[in-house]
């Protein structure tokens, strides 16, 4: 995973507990890589899974509702990192459709070595979509919580449901997402 999204982590987890919460958070994990991540750095997924899983013992929550709200302060963090993939929107669906073929492209190109999700649209109805995950990673509470940031983002609210299913041997996860707010 990108150093990035570590540098994200870790103002999760200072803006909201403080910094000597995250010493001590970072005390405790057995890392790959001791010395700090930088944002144009790669590092292992599972240093990542280390810290949410030390951060959510220290805190006393599940890793799924880390996941959520750290996926929720993240899109927040990187769409104001990246305005220009947020600004010609005014609603989350015509947006959220540009994350496959436009912004996780532009990504890969701006940040080396980037592995991102994949991403099929099916586009049910005006006011709903489904967007079928899939990722070696398989962080779905994180996709979960970058959903809801988008709505937020875009002050209309996104209800959504998601389900796993296997399909030809690899795991598959549906997002059905329904947009409350009107266009
Ligand atoms: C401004 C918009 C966005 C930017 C700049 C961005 C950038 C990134 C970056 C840098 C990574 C890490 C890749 C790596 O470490 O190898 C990532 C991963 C990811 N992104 Fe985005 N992203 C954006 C929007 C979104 C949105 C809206 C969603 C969901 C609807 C999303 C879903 C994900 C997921 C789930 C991952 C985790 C990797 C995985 O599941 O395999 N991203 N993105």
């Amino acid at each position: 995973m990108k150093g990035i999204i570590f540098n994200l982590l870790e103002d999760f987890i200072t803006e909201n507990f403080g910094e000597e919460k995250y010493e001590q958070i970072i005390a405790k994990c057995n890392l790959t890589t001791t010395e700090p991540h930088v944002g144009p750095g790669t590092y292992e997924d599972k240093d990542l899974m280390e810290i949410v899983a030390r951060a959510t013992e220290e805190l006393k929550i599940s890793i799924p509702d880390a996941l959520k709200a750290f996926g929720k302060f993240a899109f927040s963090k990187l769409a104001e990192k990246h305005p220009n993939f947020v600004k010609p929107y005014q609603h989350p669906k015509p947006f959220l459709m540009t994350v496959e073929s436009v912004i996780h492209i532009e990504v890969k190109k701006l940040y080396e070595h980037a592995y991102t999700p994949t991403f099929i649209y099916t586009d049910t109805s005006p006011d709903t979509l489904t967007i079928t995950y899939s990722s070696k990673r398989k962080l779905y509470d994180l996709m979960e919580g970058l959903i809801d940031g988008v709505g937020e983002f875009f002050k209309s609210p996104i209800q959504q449901t998601h389900k796993i299913y296997q399909k030809n041997g690899a795991e598959l996860c549906d997002f059905e997402l329904t947009f409350t707010a009107d266009k």
